[in-house]
């Protein structure tokens, strides 16, 4: 998103609020005043469509497949990465990376998340299992 000019302060209030992270708003909010159907960078879909859980679902959150907190800065205190990139679970496989998948379904494995990312038509196969 940085090549499209999005910086920090479309996401973050400068001066501080009440939200966590200083969030303009919060939840899913913050990402679908950009990415709404009607945008060329939106969601094909509804979000559940989109994301494979039920609307309210913890693994529905945009943050949770998008930013998960996985970029270490000192031992032990883990804050949410900013590539917002999706990490495959094939990543995890082959650079120890984790992926946002098998991190929340902590009792499945890489594997089982490529297969039934493979089941998803929202997303482009070659992208996905790799
Ligand atoms: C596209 C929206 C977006 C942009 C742009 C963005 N952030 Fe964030 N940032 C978030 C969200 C969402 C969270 C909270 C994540 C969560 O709830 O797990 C967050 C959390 C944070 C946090 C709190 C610590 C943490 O990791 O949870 C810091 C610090 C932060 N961002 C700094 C920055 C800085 C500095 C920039 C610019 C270089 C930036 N952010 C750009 C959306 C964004
Ligand atoms: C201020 C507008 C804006 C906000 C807010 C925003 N985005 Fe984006 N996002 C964009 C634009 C513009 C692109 C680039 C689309 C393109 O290049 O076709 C993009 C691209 C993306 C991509 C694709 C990245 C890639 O490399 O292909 C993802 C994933 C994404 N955004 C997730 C998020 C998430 C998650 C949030 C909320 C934390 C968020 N965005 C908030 C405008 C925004
Ligand atoms: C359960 C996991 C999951 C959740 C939750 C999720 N996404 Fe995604 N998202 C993906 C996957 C998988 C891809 C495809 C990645 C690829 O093709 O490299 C993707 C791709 C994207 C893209 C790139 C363009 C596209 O449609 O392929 C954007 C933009 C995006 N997501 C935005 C969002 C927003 C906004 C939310 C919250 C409403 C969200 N995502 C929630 C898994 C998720
Ligand atoms: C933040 C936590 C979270 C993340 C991340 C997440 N899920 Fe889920 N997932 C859930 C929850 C909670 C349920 C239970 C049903 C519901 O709420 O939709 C679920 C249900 C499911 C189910 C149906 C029930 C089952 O266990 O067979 C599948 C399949 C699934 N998730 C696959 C995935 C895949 C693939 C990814 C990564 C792209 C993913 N999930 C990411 C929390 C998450």
């Amino acid at each position: 998103m940085y090549h499209r000019e999005i910086r920090c302060f479309d996401c973050h209030q400068v001066h501080g609020n009440q939200n966590t992270a200083n969030l303009i708003t919060v939840g899913n909010a913050v990402c679908l005043s950009c990415h709404t159907k009607e945008n060329p960078a939106g969601l094909k879909g509804t979000v559940s469509e989109h994301t494979h859980h039920a609307e309210g679902s913890a693994g529905s959150q945009c943050v949770a497949c998008h930013m998960p907190k996985i970029e270490q800065t000192i031992k032990d205190n883990f804050v949410s990465a900013h590539t917002f990139r999706f990490v495959t679970p094939a990543e995890t496989e082959q650079s120890g990376i984790p992926n946002p998948c098998t991190s929340c379904h902590i009792d499945k494995s890489t594997k089982w998340a490529t297969n039934e990312l493979k089941g998803w038509s929202t997303t482009y196969p070659w992208r996905v299992m790799q």
